[in-house]
């Protein structure tokens, strides 16, 4: 199964997470992936300054604005 981890610390929710997961939610259900993607709110990252964070299938995305988040789920959740 993949991962998103989503940093929920206070500096990343503020920034932009609390958007760019309500994108993420509404992007999986509309590609019907909410049942293969599973979605994990972790604590501060340790790199706030480079924020908001999050990290998908291990790999991490920094300064991640909610227009990018199509292109990035795209190409981490639909190529294999
Ligand atoms: S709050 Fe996200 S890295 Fe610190």
């Amino acid at each position: 199964m993949k991962t998103i981890h989503i940093c929920m610390g206070s500096s990343c929710f503020a920034r932009e997470n609390r958007e760019n997961l309500k994108v993420i939610e509404e992007y999986l259900r509309t590609k019907g992936l909410s049942e293969s993607v599973h979605i994990e709110g972790s604590l501060c990252m340790g790199e706030c300054s480079k924020g908001p964070n999050l990290s998908i299938n291990g790999n991490p995305y920094h300064e991640v604005h909610s227009e990018d988040l199509p292109a990035i789920l795209d190409k981490e959740l639909l190529q294999l």
